[in-house]
């Protein structure tokens, strides 16, 4: 049996979205994906206070607490007997009659969860992948983790037509991120990534990079790049929910750096990889 979270219950996986559900017919929602590592929706405190900026920045009120979604979420996990994959969570401004106008303010928004069993992608962690390049032609808030995907769905589905595993974004030449990742590039020992303003969704597993590098005296640099930077760059990686940290070995026809996954990246996933496993003792103080 499968089971959802919709609105404030947990129900078996049979319902079909309302057609006038607003999600649906205008993306007028915000979303977040939530990496469950060994039954521990893993930073999800982080994740829920991002969805909660989100639903602000579009003016959608949360119909119930942090605390009580919280508890929710993890009763999911517990209903579905998910050990390592993905929680989803959306929110959208209800189901009402199609006008663009926000509702009448008695139309409740919709919340609704599910959890996916999914792989660790350890073995493109450890290997690295291929990535091209695209114009970044999204919307100027892209710090809003909204609804609305399709020009990051087609640039995916055109790297993943060329056998690349992210499609990266520059906007009149700055790199900004990937389709779904935030992207990271090593020169000299030290990191640059975008900074997080409104051109990019400021990744959960991004600032946990930065957290590390900080403890490590690893220098960063959080400003513009741009795709010069990006292909003479000694190594290149990704971040994001689930995928970690991905090396990028090939830019469309260019090969970064060796070609292989660089001593930086490999240390930075190195300490990626034991702060999860530290999150999930504090989590199972007793295992
Ligand atoms: N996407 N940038 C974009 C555009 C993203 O869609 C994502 C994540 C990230 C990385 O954020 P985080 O580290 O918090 O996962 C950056 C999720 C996984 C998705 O849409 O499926």
């Amino acid at each position: 049996m499968n089971y959802v979270l919709f609105n404030n219950d947990i129900v078996v996986r049979d319902r079909f979205v309302d057609i006038e559900d607003r999600g649906y017919q205008f993306g007028d929602g915000v979303y977040e994906v939530i990496g469950v590592y060994n039954r521990i929706p893993m930073l999800v405190d982080e994740h829920l206070q991002r969805l909660a900026r989100s639903a602000k920045e579009i003016a959608l009120e949360l119909p119930y607490s942090m605390e009580s979604l919280k508890a929710k979420l993890f009763e999911l996990i517990e209903k579905n007997d998910l050990v390592e994959g993905i929680l989803y969570f959306q929110v959208s401004r209800g189901s009402a009659p199609r006008w663009h106008e926000f509702p009448n303010e008695d139309t409740p928004a919709v919340t609704i969860a599910y959890t996916r069993s999914e792989e660790r992608m350890t073995s493109l962690e450890d290997h690295g992948g291929k990535a091209i390049t695209t114009e970044d032609n999204r919307w100027l808030r892209c710090d809003i983790k909204s609804l609305n995907l399709l020009p990051n769905v087609l640039a995916k589905q055109k790297a993943h037509e060329q056998d690349a595993v992210e499609a990266i974004f520059h906007r009149d030449g700055v790199v900004t991120e990937a389709s779904a990742s935030n992207v990271f590039i090593v020169k000299a020992g030290e990191l640059y990534t975008h900074p997080a303003n409104h051109l990019i969704l400021n990744g959960i597993t991004r600032q946990q990079i930065l957290k590390i590098c900080k403890e490590i005296n690893m220098p960063v640099h959080e400003k513009p790049y741009d795709q010069k930077d990006l292909l003479f760059a000694d190594e290149v990686f990704i971040t994001a929910t689930k995928l970690d940290v991905i090396p990028i070995l090939q830019i469309d026809d260019t090969i970064i750096g060796t070609g292989l996954p660089g001593q930086v990246t490999k240390k930075l996933l190195g300490h990626f990889r034991s702060h999860i496993t530290d999150l999930e003792k504090e989590a199972h103080p007793f295992k």
